[in-house]
């Protein structure tokens, strides 16, 4: 299955981070290139290489990644990959966790953390701008307006060329866009996790891309019709998933991770497989967001407060 220019990665189209940064809405997160509880170095280092080299060439072109995956494991894995990074490339990371141990995720967003946390990442990365800098999570012991103002004033400094915030409720987006051009929102986000719903209508709303995490339903129970619908299609009840959400939104900017060239392939492939509106509508109706569609308005906090883990509800 190949895209209009010739790559996989291209067939589910392209969506814009700013008027002149646009990407396949195909994408890859690396958070996967680590060890077991996203700690420490892969199983297979060299895999781990050969997945980004492959993404690549499967007209991939929009990495997402963070400092405390591993920590540190996931960024330097990239560089050691892909730099020099071929022009379009757009790598996007995130600042604002630490990581006291094997899946654990502590949320800190002083300013000054986030300042070397992004000097961090500059440096693994070996960039001078980091085209996407996201705040990874509010931190619920520093004021929301501090953390973000810190990526504003980096980003008047050159160091950031846009700006996105992540695990945010609406309020939150809200509050940010009042303090600066927010160009993505990255939320856990799947055919039977919905609950960002009205978050995502709100980014279509303001035309600002949507990367839900976890998009295709790692390690959780696969509702019957998803195995039915995928049985009839032929393909993958992974490749259902990412289909699903291509086709559920226009805004959405998936970024399914693995460790796995032969998973990767598979991944990808779903960016040219077109649901009909029956089958879309069948999926809609799985998760208890869908009645919701175009009407609610929530006022929840994205973080939940759940465990922590490896493949988990946090990352
Ligand atoms: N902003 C946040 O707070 C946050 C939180 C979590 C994740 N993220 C980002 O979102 C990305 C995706 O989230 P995720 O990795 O948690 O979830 P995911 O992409 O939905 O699922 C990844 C899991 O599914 C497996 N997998 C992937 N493709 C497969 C296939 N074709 N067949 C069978 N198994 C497959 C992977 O294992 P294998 O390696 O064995 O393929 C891995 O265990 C991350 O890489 C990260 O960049 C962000």
């Amino acid at each position: 299955m190949i895209g209009h220019n010739g790559v996989p990665a291209a067939a589910a189209g392209r969506i814009s981070l700013d008027p002149e940064m646009s990407v396949n809405r195909m994408g890859f997160g690396a958070m996967r290139l680590t060890g077991p509880g996203i700690w420490g170095e892969p199983n297979d280092p060299e895999e781990c290489r050969r997945v980004l080299r492959r993404a690549l060439e499967l007209g991939v072109d929009f990495i997402d990644t963070a400092d405390s995956y591993g920590p540190e494991v996931s960024e330097r894995l990239i560089a050691e990959a892909l730099h020099p990074y071929p022009a379009g490339l757009v790598i996007a990371t995130k600042g604002g966790q630490v990581r006291p141990g094997p899946g654990q995720w502590v949320p800190e967003g002083r300013p000054e953390h986030l300042r070397a946390a992004l000097e961090g990442s500059l440096r693994r990365l070996r960039l001078e701008r980091i085209d996407l800098y996201q705040l990874h999570r509010p931190d619920p012991k520093v004021p929301f307006d501090e953390s973000v103002g810190a990526l504003v004033d980096m980003k008047r400094e050159g160091k950031i060329r846009a700006i996105g915030v992540s695990n945010v409720n609406q309020q939150q987006l809200e509050r940010a866009r009042g303090m600066t051009a927010v160009v993505s929102v990255q939320n856990r986000y799947n055919l039977t996790d919905r609950d960002s719903e009205d978050v995502l209508q709100l980014c279509e709303k303001l035309g600002i891309a949507f990367i839900p995490w976890a998009p295709i339903l790692g390690g959780e129970v696969e509702p019957e019709s998803v195995r039915r619908i995928a049985g009839e299609r032929g393909i993958s009840t992974r490749q259902l998933a990412l289909a699903w959400i291509l086709a559920h939104s226009t805004q959405t900017l998936p970024i399914p991770g693995t460790a796995s060239v032969a998973h990767l392939e598979e991944n990808v492939a779903a960016a040219a497989v077109r649901l009909t509106p029956d089958e879309v509508q069948q999926l809609d109706s799985l998760s208890p967001a869908a009645g919701a569609r175009g009407t609610r308005v929530s006022a929840k906090p994205a973080s939940r407060g759940v465990t922590p883990g490896e493949g988990g509800r946090r990352g």
